[in-house]
């Protein structure tokens, strides 16, 4: 499915959809440059999960949790090492956890094969693409 989101509201309501659809267990991957939408879409999701914590950018920490939600950012990390350093094959094999993975490319080897991939591009200043692989 790929839609333009018009404004972060849209976005807020594709991630409310979306998230009558994630399962515990699940691995969402989030793709896209800086500033595409990664983290604001998280925001969105995490809220229409049922937590009521504020999101933030985990850039300097790697992971948050919320509730049952890994939230992990691997944009400061360089190596595969470092990925596995941080214990990403624990947070994807916790079968009652949701994992929501900004910058996956690292990761790429270590993702379930069910991962749901997400794909963020900016179009304009209130404008998103977003593309999501096939939930099922
Ligand atoms: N349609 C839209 N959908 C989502 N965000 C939007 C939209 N229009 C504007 N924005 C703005 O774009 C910015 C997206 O920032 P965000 O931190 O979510 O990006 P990111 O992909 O997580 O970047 P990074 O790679 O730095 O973590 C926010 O300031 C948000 O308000
Ligand atoms: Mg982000």
């Amino acid at each position: 499915m790929e839609v333009i989101t018009n404004s972060t509201k849209e976005t807020k309501d594709l991630a409310e959809r979306l998230a009558k659809d994630i399962k515990p267990g699940v691995t969402l991957a989030l793709y896209g440059d800086l500033g595409s939408g990664k983290t604001t879409f998280t925001r969105f999701l995490v809220e229409a999960l049922g937590s009521d914590a504020r999101v933030q950018s985990p850039t300097f920490v790697v992971a948050r949790k919320y509730k049952n939600i890994n939230h992990i950012d691997l944009y400061r990390l360089t190596t595969k090492e470092e990925v596995r350093d941080i214990g990403i094959e624990e947070f994807l094999s916790d079968k009652e956890g949701i994992n929501i993975i900004e910058w996956p490319e690292l990761a790429e080897e270590f993702l379930p094969k069910d991962t749901v991939r997400i794909y963020f591009e900016y179009v304009d200043d209130e404008k998103r693409k977003i593309r999501i692989q096939d939930i099922n």
